[in-house]
């Protein structure tokens, strides 16, 4: 009797088990092409591991995009940096699974002023001009996202207001741009952003103050402020996008030499 074929049997079916299918057993009567077909013959054909993952990367299950809250002040270093090194560089990348919503508000104060408010900012009258056009820009232009960014990352955020708008959206003239932050328009939405900055809950102790999905943990500003696209990627209940590495993950199926 040879003892060595029970053992290369089981071997096999180790392997099989193992390495998804560099031996087929016998169960596996379907063409190849058809082997991702079904959970069925996928297990039979040894190559479940293989469909579910490039099933995982063909078939885009879309989920709701992950909302991203951002409640910032135009001159605070911290949100300076939190918006151009993670929160602009993230939804550049993962801008199919993710919304952002950009507040330029802060810790300023609101006082109601006859018809009008007026505005106290943290860091002084700049900073309510630079929140001003920023808000005004996020109403009238598809670009408002790339302005902000080339303005906050720029040395002199009011002074490189205008060559970002021309950059970023030469059609629009940056005259309109300050007829509004001038004007009653600027007025009427810096109102709306600073409702929208009392209404959170809970309210804000810092900035910058990140919200996912609406909601403000100290847990998930601490995922955020580490990595913004790290947390998106792995909140999206949706397939993940290349991006996030997903499809990287199980290639290290080898078949050894013998
Ligand atoms: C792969 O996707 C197809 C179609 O979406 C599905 O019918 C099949 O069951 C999936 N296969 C596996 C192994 O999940
Ligand atoms: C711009 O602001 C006005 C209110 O002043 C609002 O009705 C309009 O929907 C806003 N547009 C965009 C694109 O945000």
């Amino acid at each position: 009797v040879n003892m060595k074929a029970p053992l290369l049997l089981i071997l096999t079916v180790w392997l099989n088990t193992q390495y998804g299918g560099c031996a087929l057993s016998s169960s596996c009567s379907v063409p190849p092409s058809k082997w991702c077909s079904s959970l069925d013959s996928a297990i039979q054909c040894g190559v479940l591991k293989q469909c579910l993952e490039s099933n995982f990367t063909r078939d885009h299950k879309a989920a709701d995009p992950i909302e991203v809250g951002l409640y910032y002040e135009s001159l605070c270093p911290g949100c300076r940096m939190f918006l151009t090194q993670e929160l602009l560089p993230t939804w550049v990348m993962l801008s199919d699974i993710m919304t952002v919503d950009l507040v330029p508000y802060g810790n300023a104060q609101e006082k109601h002023d006859g018809q009008k408010y007026t505005f106290e900012c943290q860091h002084g009258e700049q900073e309510c001009l630079g929140n001003m056009i920023e808000t005004c820009l996020l109403n009238m232009t598809q670009a408002a996202f790339q302005i902000i960014y080339c303005m906050e990352s720029s040395a002199d955020v009011i002074k490189a207001a205008q060559s970002c708008v021309t950059l970023y959206d030469p059609s629009l003239q940056w005259g309109k741009v300050m007829n509004c932050v001038n004007g009653n328009q600027g007025n009427q939405l810096m109102h709306l952003n600073a409702v929208k900055t009392k209404d959170l809950n809970p309210p804000h102790q810092y900035v910058p103050w990140v919200t996912i999905n609406g909601k403000h943990t100290e847990d998930l500003q601490q995922k955020a402020m580490n990595s913004l696209f790290t947390l998106v990627c792995s909140m999206y209940q949706g397939s993940k996008p290349a991006m996030c590495g997903g499809a990287k993950r199980h290639y290290k199926s080898y078949c050894d030499k013998e």
